[in-house]
């Protein structure tokens, strides 16, 4: 059984190792990659990864580099969403952004050499089979672009000051946050073997979907109820941007008791389809039940 702490470790391990450290010709933009990805986070697409992973059968070892390809692109993320020019927040991780702390350009290339870096490292993996290592480069690229996280963030951003109804904001979320979730635990999945069961296989990723919202309706109900200092990040970001969140459109308890819903359908997929291992589930719950 797969034990988060030990395995947090391991995320951590491997992404330092596939990071460069050294370049003759880009040294800043080195740095700023290292600080955007090695500065914190709580590592939660690489572990739902393992987790999944693990429930398919599969070598932890396989789903790590996998894992780290998604942690790539979320970090990529991270700094993107920080810019001046999308939410302009000077704080991450409970530093200063990686723009603050290495200029807009060199965040921008950095962001841009993490998306690659990404493929690079499923592509080089001696741990994957070239069969998984096809399909995990279809949903990294899926995820990541235009009608996932990039096009998600689109609207977020297009979307700033006017008011968009549930079914816009559920699908806003689900782009722009949802998309890679689900694509972490069916990375896993492929990582474990380029043929997981179509069952099992539907409800992981129905699962995702689930989880992928909630998560993103607490990360929403948190900028509002959490501080800077417990965040790690500008609590307050969203209203201060004018943006669709669940808090502005249902209200914080509603919101929070939807997450909650959403929590419980994502178990109950798991428990029906042989996939409620106990890596799993503590990992769902522990993406509703945060603190920050
Ligand atoms: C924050 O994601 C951005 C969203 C998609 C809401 P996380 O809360 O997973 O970020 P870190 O990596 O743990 O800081
Ligand atoms: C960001 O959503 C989603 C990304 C694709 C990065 P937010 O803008 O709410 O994320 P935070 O709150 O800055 O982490
Ligand atoms: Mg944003
Ligand atoms: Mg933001
Ligand atoms: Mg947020």
């Amino acid at each position: 059984m797969l034990e988060l702490n030990t395995l947090r470790g391991q995320v951590e391990t491997h992404l330092n190792k596939l990071l460069p450290a050294q370049s003759s010709i880009a040294q800043p933009m080195l740095d700023a990659m290292r600080h955007a990805v090695l500065g914190g986070g709580k590592r939660m697409r690489p572990m739902f990864a393992c987790a999944s992973c693990e429930a398919f059968g599969g070598d932890l070892q396989a789903a790590l580099v996998s894992g780290c390809a998604l942690e790539f692109i979320h970090s990529y993320s991270l700094i993107h969403d920080d810019l001046p020019a999308m939410d302009d927040d000077d704080i991450r991780h409970g530093q200063p952004s990686t723009h603050i702390a290495f200029g807009e350009a060199n965040a921008i290339l950095a962001g841009d050499s993490l998306h690659s870096l990404a493929f690079q490292a499923v592509v080089d993996s001696d741990e994957l089979v070239d069969a998984s290592k096809l399909r995990i480069i279809q949903l990294l690229s899926d995820a990541a672009g235009w009608a996932g996280m990039a096009g998600g963030q689109c609207l977020d951003i297009e979307a700033e000051g006017r008011e968009l109804n549930l079914t816009e904001l559920k699908a806003l979320h689900a782009a722009k946050t949802g998309a890679l979730i689900r694509a972490s635990l069916q990375i896993g999945a492929f990582s474990a073997t380029p043929t997981p069961e179509p069952p099992r296989y539907q409800a992981l990723s129905d699962a995702g979907d689930l989880i992928g919202l909630a998560f993103q309706i607490m990360d929403d109900v948190l900028d509002v109820t959490q501080s800077t200092e417990v965040l790690g990040k500008p609590a307050g970001s969203d209203e201060a941007q004018n943006k669709n969140t669940f808090p502005k459109l249902m209200g914080l308890e509603a919101s929070k008791t939807e997450a909650e819903r959403l929590l419980s359908e994502a178990n109950e997929r798991l428990y029906a389809n042989d996939l409620a291992t106990p890596a799993l589930l503590e990992l769902l719950t522990q993406a509703v039940r945060r603190r920050f």
